[in-house]
């Protein structure tokens, strides 16, 4: 698109920098080229250019889903989600849903398919997402500018003033619009910063604590080191909320779906409930055995319940002794508990240092639903990660980076 003509009252005004050669004016500024920046770029009219320090977009799709991208969930509803408000993602998801992203996909002819509950992954590699959004914003004319550092964000009265810095070179933006798009706190390494907290802040808007989620359990002990690369399905549970999926053991603790799941949930210093036994009824298996096997080490029989490692290391832990024929009904019901109702306190967790999101952020009670625009900021925008909407894992944060990222742009 054309500059716009340069101003006929510069000459005259020098405050009116319309037509300055270092002041680019446009509609929209978008900080922040990740899933949610990239998919508003694609519906806003007008001039539009989105801002990003790292050297290309969408970094955290290429590596998600092991480099296939979980793009989204086809069982995505607003109950999948975490907010001080629970109700704000509903319009967003509902007026562009998965289907209409998978619609999307489609039409790109990149091929998926379901790993499991749910969860669409590419077949080939989610670096076909980040094509797709691309070849999207130039259908748009929206303007991409990767390796920019935004320095400062503020506004003259009539328009957003964006100082950057690309390659050395200071350049000011000005724009109608703008639209807070640069994620969390996650993984700094990959360029994370709190960005979009800060510039909201400054305009007044409130923000919640941030958190890490979807991330391990850290123990102090280093305790489950002995057991790191053991998985089995569990029931795990956080603060009444329960999740039933795989566990993994880690040198530092408990990660795989369901704790990544729980985390979210769970507050530090609360304990943890692990069902290491989901599908039996240990208590009658036990009794059974007992019949059977009683003249076996109860340690011996509980190998045959868990994986090798984890019976010995529970075996220990609770000091299980005696054959399997002196254990009263009494005790083999305190162990079948015990394996059923595992309860755990985690020290803490690995932080954002490995967390796939960020809990908390830029409060809804300061945006509109329908349109993601600040309620008492003309203009500002805040789509995204850096909101406090938060998905749980398999697929439900990329579909709100769309739907939000989808709702901000359609209304600009
Ligand atoms: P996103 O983080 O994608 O983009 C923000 C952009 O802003 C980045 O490009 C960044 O460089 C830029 N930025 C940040 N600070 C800036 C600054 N100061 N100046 C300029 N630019 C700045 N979700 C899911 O649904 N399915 C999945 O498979 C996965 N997998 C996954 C794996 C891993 C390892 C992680 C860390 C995360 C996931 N996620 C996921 C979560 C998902 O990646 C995340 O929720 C979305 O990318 C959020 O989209 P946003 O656009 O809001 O932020």
């Amino acid at each position: 698109m054309p500059d716009p003509a340069p101003c006929r009252r510069f000459a005259l005004d020098p405050t009116c920098d319309i037509g300055h050669p270092d002041i680019m004016q446009f509609e929209t500024i978008i900080l922040g080229a990740g899933a949610a920046g990239m998919m508003c770029a694609t519906r806003t009219g007008g001039r539009t250019v989105v801002l990003d320090h790292a050297k290309a977009p969408g970094e955290k799709i290429r590596i998600s889903g092991g480099g296939r991208c979980n793009f989204t969930n086809m069982y995505a509803g607003p109950e999948n989600f975490l907010s001080e408000n629970p109700h704000f993602c509903k319009s967003a998801l509902s007026r562009y849903t998965q289907w209409d992203f998978i619609d999307l996909v489609s039409r790109h002819s990149i091929a998926y398919h379901e790993k499991t509950l749910g969860q669409l992954f590419c077949d080939n590699s989610a670096k076909d997402i980040i094509s797709m959004l691309r070849s999207e914003m130039q259908k748009a004319g929206a303007e991409l500018r990767l390796e920019t550092s935004i320095q400062k964000v503020s506004h003259d009265g009539a328009r957003f003033v964006v100082e950057t810095e690309q390659y050395g070179k200071h350049q000011t933006l000005k724009s109608q619009n703008l639209v807070l798009a640069t994620g969390g706190k996650s993984i700094p390494k990959m360029g994370a910063t709190g960005l979009s907290y800060d510039i909201a802040r400054n305009f007044g808007l409130n923000i919640l604590p941030t958190r890490a989620g979807l991330v391990p359990f850290t123990f102090r002990d280093e305790r489950f080191k002995p057991l790191a690369g053991t998985a089995l399905p569990v029931h795990a549970t956080a603060n009444g909320t329960r999740f039933e999926e795989a566990m993994l053991f880690t040198h530092r603790g408990l990660s795989g779906p369901s704790i990544l799941q729980i985390s979210s949930y769970w507050n530090e210093g609360q304990p943890i409930q692990i069902n290491l036994l989901p599908d039996a009824d240990p208590f009658t298996a036990l009794r059974d055995k007992r019949k059977t096997e009683g003249r076996r080490n109860t340690a011996t029989v509980l190998r045959q319940l868990l994986p090798g490692r984890l019976a010995d290391f529970l075996a220990d832990e609770w000091a299980l002794t005696g054959n399997l024929a002196d254990q009263s009904d009494k005790a083999l019901q305190q162990l079948a508990d015990r394996l059923t109702h595992w309860e755990l306190t985690p020290s803490g967790t690995e932080g954002y240092r490995t967390a796939e999101v960020t809990l908390g952020g830029i409060d809804t009670d300061a945006l509109s639903s329908k349109t993601m625009e600040a309620k008492s900021v003309p203009g500002l925008y805040a789509i995204g990660e850096a909101v406090d909407v938060t998905g749980w894992l398999g697929g439900f944060n990329f579909q709100w980076a769309w739907s939000s990222g989808w709702a901000a742009g359609t209304a600009i």
